[in-house]
């Protein structure tokens, strides 16, 4: 299995590319900075195997993916099995504006920048590479909805930026996946007008090799997921669609969802948005 991570510096996409490493597979990185992992004993050996290839670039600029896309082709001798999405960003405090996001459509333009430069032997519905995306729960009108009342309301005072961001991204899944929108339209300083119309981006519906995570607010906590089930109880919820309650999840519980349970059954998840919570 050959991979493309970006936003594997840390926390999920880390998580999720050494249990993959671990499996066998072969990833190359993009990253803003490729001295990210020197200290870290672990990756170096798999770059040292020629298992890990680190590719410098930033998500928001359409020449540094492409160039993503283009290394992961070729440390992949042309094939490439998996594309992990989790670029996020947290947000600021700023005096004057509240909450804020130092890139506002930060996952969104890094999506739309993935989707534009997908090379031309990997578009065909049969060679398109499996596409895990990480967004977050509760960000469209609908969902938000099923929250738990106390995250609801942290989520509309404090998460206002970051999800404006996430949901534009849901908007170009949808649009990748074929699925009907049926929510309120993105912020237009997210998703400018006319982007359906961007050169090299699918067209609708021409992308459905993908599965969307939905984590609940994310911890930093164990793997409960290793340990397996306790007194018959599964370690977390994955649910296709909305799920009732659950405030939280570790990051490491989300890697172990995408690995362990995503990618195995795959044919399972596709197509599908999977909440993740305790
Ligand atoms: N916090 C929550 O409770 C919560 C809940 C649900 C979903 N989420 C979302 O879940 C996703 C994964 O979460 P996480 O905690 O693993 O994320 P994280 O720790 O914030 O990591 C985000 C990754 O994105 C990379 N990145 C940021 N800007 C980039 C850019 N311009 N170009 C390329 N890479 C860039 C970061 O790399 P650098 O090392 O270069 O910064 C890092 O590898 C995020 O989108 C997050 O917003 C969060």
């Amino acid at each position: 299995m050959h991979a493309f991570v970006l936003g594997g510096s840390k926390n999920i996409g880390y998580y999720a590319s050494v249990r993959l490493l671990e499996q066998g597979a072969s990833i190359t990185f993009l990253l803003r900075n490729t001295s990210v992992f020197d200290e870290d004993a672990k990756l170096q050996s798999y770059i040292k195997d020629g298992k890990v290839r680190l590719v410098k670039g930033d998500g928001t600029n359409l020449e540094d993916v492409q160039k993503g896309w283009e290394a992961a082709l070729e440390h992949g001798n042309g094939t490439l099995d998996l594309v992990l999405f989790s670029i996020g960003g947290l947000p600021n405090l700023s005096l004057k504006k509240g909450i804020v996001l130092a890139t506002p459509d930060l996952c969104t333009r890094s999506l739309l920048n993935l989707f534009r430069t997908i090379p031309a032997s990997l578009r065909a519905p049969s060679a398109q590479p499996r596409l895990v995306a990480i967004t977050s729960r509760g960000i469209t009108p609908t969902s938000h909805a099923t929250l738990p009342a106390a995250l609801r309301a942290f989520y509309s005072l404090a998460l206002g930026a970051p999800h404006d961001d996430k949901y534009g991204a849901e908007r170009v899944l949808a649009h990748c996946m074929g699925v009907p929108w049926t929510q309120p339209a993105v912020k237009p300083a997210i998703l400018p007008t006319g982007w359906e119309a961007l050169p090299g981006l699918p067209a609708e519906g021409g992308y459905r090799r993908v599965l969307i995570v939905r984590p609940s607010l994310l911890t930093d906590g164990e793997c409960l997921g290793d340990r397996g089930p306790k007194k018959g109880k599964a370690p977390y919820k994955a649910v296709a669609g909305e799920v009732d309650g659950g405030y939280t999840v570790s990051r490491r519980d989300i890697a172990h969802f995408i690995v362990q349970e995503a990618l195995p059954h795959w044919d399972q998840w596709e197509g599908k948005g999977a909440c993740v919570v305790y």
